[in-house]
């Protein structure tokens, strides 16, 4: 097979016609057709926000990466864009792997790792990632300008470059793996084409990971934010459940120092699927992040319609003063909303009331009274697959989902503080849903996959009573 990106966009026409929609997103980004992974070079250019993505255009799995192109006014209405990278040159001839982008001048740079085997594939020996740089003037249109940095000796696994400007310099942070020890490589540059190598910028210590993926390192509130998706951390209790995890670290840093941690590593969405975030900042000097809301190895329904892989709703990031990461919707969010449908405020004992026929393209927002509620367990449920509810005894909100048909049961939680308010703002989309906790507190995301005619939204209550003080839905766009 030989990738291009005509051969691409015509695989994409010719598949778009034949998907079955059920599950695909109504207000999330996804591919025409076929795979997406990662969300990468996501940025503001000439007027648009542009995001690119992992993408496989030939089947629904997994296979020679391209980069999926979309651009949005506002991050919600994507425009699909012709495929900017295929894998169509000897420094990226089996995939080009995750990646960022830049401004620089007038010109759009896309800054990402070439995936290439020196040989036989199954043998990580031929492994060779190298980062690569491509530019454009228009911003659909790339030219590739090859390799700009070589993979470093005795290194394979060396991948997804996030470059942003400081001072008079570009920096790059790399994800690497030593042996079994996850790493971020910095380097430095003036011009986007000779890069510095300035060392490591951080490694895993034992139990913290393999492989160190998708790395992003930013300042809020004064502080240094080291976000990356780690490979290889084991569950512990509650913690880490997914097969891999996204999280990061606190610190401090200036150019030229080390970066000296204040914190261990937290994951920053408790649900089954999200991972790969890649930040940006807005015009306005928001921080923003979307994730890739699935998780790797995980059964993925929608393969069987023809697609596969979302991208998360954009969240707005914030540091707190001691130095946990908060991320609620972007504001753009709100612009979906349609009716609002006040739902009553009520004491719910020991019943399951229907409040709407159909959750489809929907934000719930619930304000639970838990110092007033004594049921056992109480909250939303969407058909009999999703339920999302307080479980008083142990003082914990649970994301359950039961899809035994597709192979998908189980339950993500994160800590309540008895006897406060509890506020949930739940987005709900086709096959998805992303929980908002206390305004930022805390995340959970999953992946859904009701049939299309169970779909009714449920408020319940068992074993005692349950009390809201406010609770309704907005149908969105
Ligand atoms: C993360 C990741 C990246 C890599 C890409 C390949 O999900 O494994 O490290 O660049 O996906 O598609």
């Amino acid at each position: 097979m030989t990738y291009t990106i005509a051969n691409a966009e015509q695989e994409l026409q010719a598949k778009r016609e034949m998907l079955n929609l059920r599950w695909y997103p109504r207000y999330h980004l996804a591919a025409r057709a076929g795979w997406v992974n990662d969300p990468n070079g996501l940025i503001w250019f000439d007027g648009w926000y542009h995001a690119f993505y992992q993408h496989h255009p030939y089947s629904p799995q997994w296979g020679a990466m391209h980069w999926g192109h979309a651009r949005s006014k506002d991050l919600l209405h994507w425009e699909h864009l012709p495929v900017a990278l295929a894998p169509e040159g000897p420094e990226d001839k089996d995939g080009c792997f995750s990646g960022s982008a830049v401004v620089d001048g007038d010109t759009l740079a896309l800054i990402y790792t070439g995936h290439k085997f020196h040989g036989d594939a199954g043998n990580d020996e031929n492994l060779y990632q190298v980062q690569c740089l491509a530019t454009s003037r228009d911003g659909i249109h790339f030219k590739r300008e090859g390799i700009i940095i070589d993979t470093p000796p005795d290194l394979h696994h060396f991948r997804d470059p996030k470059v942003w400007r400081e001072g008079d310099s570009w920096y790059m942070v790399v994800g690497a793996r030593v042996g079994d020890t996850g790493q971020i490589r910095l380097y430095r540059s003036a011009d986007l084409r000779q890069w510095q190598d300035e060392g490591i910028l951080d490694e895993a210590q034992a139990g913290m990971g393999f492989m160190w993926e998708c790395p992003d390192f930013f300042t809020l509130n004064g502080k240094r934010v080291l976000m990356f998706s780690p490979q290889g951390i084991a569950a512990q209790g509650f913690e880490n459940r997914n097969l891999f995890q996204s999280g990061y670290l606190v610190g401090d840093w200036q150019p030229g120092e080390p970066f000296v941690r204040a914190g261990e590593f937290a994951e920053m969405d408790h649900g089954h699927d999200f991972y790969a975030p890649q930040s940006f900042l807005t015009p306005d000097g928001r921080r923003i992040v979307i994730g890739w809301l699935n998780m790797w190895e995980s059964p993925m329904p929608e393969q069987q319609d023809g697609w596969s892989g979302m991208l998360s709703l954009p969240r707005e990031l914030s540091l707190t003063e001691d130095n946990r990461l908060q991320m609620r919707p972007a504001k753009e969010v709100e612009a979906l909303r349609q009716a609002w449908f006040p739902w009553p405020v009520s004491t719910l004992k020991n019943q399951q009331t229907l409040m709407a026929d159909k959750g489809e393209a929907m934000e719930v927002v619930l304000h639970w009274d838990c110092a007033n509620s004594d049921a056992e367990q109480y909250g939303l449920s969407l058909g009999q697959g999703l339920r999302v509810y307080v479980d008083t005894q142990m003082q914990r909100l649970v994301l359950e989902r039961r899809y035994p048909q597709y192979g998908l049961c189980g339950t993500r939680s994160v800590p309540l503080v008895p006897g406060v308010p509890l506020v949930l703002r739940m987005f709900i989309d086709s096959s998805s849903v992303e929980v908002f906790v206390n305004d930022g507190e805390a995340c959970l995301s999953s992946r859904i996959y009701p049939d299309a005619d169970r779909r009714e939204l449920s408020l319940f209550a068992w074993h005692g009573t349950a009390t809201l003080s406010d609770a309704g839905a907005w149908q969105l766009e």
